[in-house]
């Protein structure tokens, strides 16, 4: 099966990307709803999702990804991996992740990964960044009393812009990691350690 092909970034803040998402159901996505859940945010191929979900059956996996054919193309890779402990979703995290977590049971979300999200060096794209104040609110709502978000990237001043916004809500702590803590690494972590580049992490719970 050929890899989809999908452009290299898209707009979040252009028209298309800016739709009000169904909330999801995750009684009618996951076998078994009342697992923990692990959320996966800016997932791409949503390789890391699957191998999580093939070594940690105990647990349903959600990945979020704003272009559309990865999600589908995701999906049917959990079909036919018979992964029922795996979904994905057409999300615009940024502006609709509110909306698409609205009905998450309380007490579901135990970690959350946002995994070298695109940087938009451009001082004029600066609002296409993925975090921003809302999206870790909408996050601290949903998560579980011990629930972790881990966020890792490769660009200095966007993980000094990051883990800034974490820092700053009041309901989160940051927790000391020296690595990965993750026993799958994600496609550019990948590339970046293969070129021997520095890695930025963080790690904040509830
Ligand atoms: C550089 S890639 C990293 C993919 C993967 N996490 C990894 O580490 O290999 C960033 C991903 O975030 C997605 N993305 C960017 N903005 C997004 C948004 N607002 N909502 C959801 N996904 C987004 C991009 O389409 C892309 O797949």
């Amino acid at each position: 099966m050929p890899r989809v092909r999908v452009h290299q970034h898209v707009n979040p803040l252009a028209p298309f990307y800016r739709f009000t998402p169904q909330p999801i159901e995750i009684e009618k996505v996951f076998a078994d709803p009342g697992l923990p859940l692990h959320l996966d945010i800016g997932c791409a191929r949503g390789r890391f999702a699957l191998k999580m979900a093939q070594m940690f059956p105990e647990q349903n996996f959600l990945g979020v990804e704003i272009r559309e054919p990865l999600v589908a193309e995701g999906n049917r890779l959990a079909r036919v991996n018979n992964l029922v402990n795996l979904h994905y979703e057409f999300n615009n995290a940024t502006y609709a992740l509110d909306k698409l977590l609205e009905n998450l049971p309380a007490d579901v979300l135990h970690t959350v990964t946002i995994q070298f999200p695109d940087p938009w060096y451009k001082k004029k794209h600066a609002k296409r960044r993925m975090i921003n104040g809302t999206l870790v609110e909408t996050l601290v709502e949903h998560l579980t009393a011990t629930g972790k978000i881990f966020i890792q990237t490769d660009v200095d001043f966007l993980a000094e812009e990051m883990f800034g916004i974490f820092r700053n809500n009041s309901s989160l702590r940051e927790i000391e990691i020296s690595e990965n803590p993750f026993p799958v690494k994600t496609e550019r972590e990948i590339a970046v350690e293969e070129k021997a580049l520095p890695i930025y992490r963080a790690m904040f719970e509830k």
